[in-house]
């Protein structure tokens, strides 16, 4: 099976093209060889795992994706279409948001407000709503926005200060999901959560790809990695070896190939 030909994860199931498709990426820092000509390819409606030790180089694939990271050589291409993005402002415009472990909320500002942070002048939703600064109209599009990704949070006009971390991730989550189009970057947004509230962002995951929207997600939590995911990647020292589905592998196949065991095993399917 070709890479083109790679049927969706679990949502539509029929062949797609890819949204997101990285050839030949390499990232060097100095003599650091963070990335190694790693190919990959995100599609429609796919929540897709990438795992691999500290300084494997997720974050710098991630970052290179969002625009925050220019490669060294290789090419990006959104739906189907070479990109080359100069800042995370250019990656956002074409779609690709990104939700970090620190989720770059201000907790000093309403839910709807860091809904539309960075974006009150150009305020168009995911249903092609336009309108001025208009306070009122942007509150009740962040209920529609998070109705959609069924975040259940009191008020709109909560201080995101005052919500749990859970909640917190959960506005972050719908905020990506309210601007992103093509996919939404998660580097360990889950970390600093709590085991519930963890499951929850898992759940929240599953309904943004649900609607067509596919993650790449960066965890070290295998179980939720495990769970979440419909294709699991697996980046040692800077290379891609491993493309896993769930059920073709376990958590200690997952593990082997995140130390490099499985590798060195002749039985181990990539
Ligand atoms: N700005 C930088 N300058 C020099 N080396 C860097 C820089 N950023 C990352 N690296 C190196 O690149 C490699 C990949 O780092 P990266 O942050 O992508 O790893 P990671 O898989 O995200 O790790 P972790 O799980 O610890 O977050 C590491 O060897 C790291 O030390
Ligand atoms: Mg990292």
């Amino acid at each position: 099976m070709t890479t083109e030909e790679r049927p969706t994860g679990g949502h539509g199931g029929a062949s797609a093209r890819p949204v997101i498709e990285v050839r030949g990426i390499s990232k060097r820092y100095g003599s650091i060889h963070a990335l190694r000509d790693v190919d990959m390819s995100i599609f429609p409606g796919e929540v897709v795992g990438l795992v691999g030790d500290n300084g494997a180089g997720k974050s710098t694939l991630v970052n290179i994706i969002a625009g925050a990271l220019a490669p060294t050589s290789g090419e990006i291409l959104v739906d189907g279409a070479h990109v080359s993005f100069k800042s995370p402002t250019d990656a956002r415009d074409a779609g690709i948001e990104t939700v970090y472990q620190d989720l770059a909320l201000a907790p000093d500002l309403s839910v709807w407000q860091n809904l539309f942070l960075g974006r009150e002048r150009t305020v168009r939703g995911p249903l092609g709503w336009i309108g001025w600064l208009d306070r009122r109209a942007m509150a009740q599009q962040s209920v529609t926005d998070l109705e959609r990704t069924r975040i259940r949070i009191s008020s709109v006009a909560s201080r995101v200060g005052r919500l749990s971390g859970g909640q917190r991730q959960a506005v972050a989550v719908g905020r990506a999901a309210a601007w992103g189009s093509k996919v939404i970057l998660m580097d360990e947004p889950t970390a600093a959560l709590g085991v519930e509230q963890q499951q929850k962002v898992g759940e929240l995951i599953k309904t943004v790809a649900s609607h067509g929207l596919p993650v790449l997600l960066i965890s070290h939590n295998l179980p939720q990695v495990y769970g979440v995911c419909d294709r699991i990647l697996v980046l040692f020292h800077g290379r891609l070896i491993a493309d896993l589905r769930p059920e073709e592998t376990d958590m200690d196949g997952i593990v082997g190939w995140i130390t490099g065991a499985a590798m060195l095993s002749p039985g181990s399917a990539r």
